[in-house]
């Protein structure tokens, strides 16, 4: 698949938004890392800003059902993401709490804060600033269809919902739960990502779809990079 004269074309290329979507489980996370290490660009995980907020809310005894109280705290946060090769570590007002946020209760928690509609007015106008330049891969739901509407690329990356369920048993920090329990947790959170009134988890009208069930990793990062490769040329011919 690798193929150095693309590589170093595409990589002198204009630096676009990639916005990678879809449910918890489908591997984003994996895509994304790998896509920002092949085109230099940054990775950004937005889900973890939501984590951020939610642990935060937690810590000062704000309700997770409070859209009014969340938002408000989310405004006196700094929230950070320090992309590194493993993905982010995530700063809240300087603290590192990347393992912290990873926790089931935190996970739980970060769902229910995203349903709020301030609170992801908050979120979508930080991600816009974080991505303005372009040159990032950004993963999350809502990527394609709001935060950058206008993304030059847009994959949703889904799989059938008992495979995503193993595959976050297989890779669950908390090894001690046991994987009926994972995926119905998996699938409490898809749903409530899938029906929320604001934003919920759909792909952009524009969004090239991957269904990773059955393909390897190595697989959809071929897809990916065909579908990134091609805009990138287009775009080399569009602009010169
Ligand atoms: O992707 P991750 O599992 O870290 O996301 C945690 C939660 O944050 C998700 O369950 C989802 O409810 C929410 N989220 C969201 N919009 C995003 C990213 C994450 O609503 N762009």
């Amino acid at each position: 698949m690798d193929n150095g004269t693309n590589a170093n074309s595409t990589a002198r290329a204009r630096k676009i938004v990639i916005a990678i979507d879809g449910p918890a489980g489908s591997g984003k996370s994996t895509l994304a890392s790998l896509l920002a290490r092949r085109y230099c660009y940054t990775n950004i995980e937005t889900g973890a800003m939501y984590r951020a907020l939610a642990l935060k809310a937690i810590e000062n005894g704000v309700s997770v059902d409070d859209g009014n109280a969340l938002a408000a705290l989310a405004g006196q946060s700094n929230i950070e993401l320090v992309p590194n090769s493993e993905g982010n570590r995530v700063l809240v007002d300087g603290k590192d709490v990347t393992d912290l946020v990873r926790s089931q209760d935190i996970t739980d928690a970060a769902s229910k804060v995203s349903v709020h509609p301030l609170v992801r007015e908050w979120m979508v106008q930080r991600q816009r600033e974080i991505g303005a330049g372009g040159g990032i891969v950004m993963e999350g739901r809502d990527i394609g269809t709001k935060v950058f509407p206008d993304a030059e690329v847009k994959i949703f990356l889904d799989a059938a919902p008992e495979i995503r369920g193993t595959r976050r048993f297989l890779q669950s920090p908390a090894a001690d739960a046991p994987e009926a329990s994972v995926v119905a947790e998996l699938q409490a959170r898809d749903q409530r990502d899938r029906t929320r009134a604001n934003s919920p988890l759909v792909p952009a009208t524009d969004a090239v779809l991957i269904d990773s069930t059955y393909l390897t990793l190595d697989q959809v990062l071929s897809r990916a990079v065909e579908i990134i490769d091609a805009r990138l040329q287009a775009n080399e011919r569009k602009h010169g």
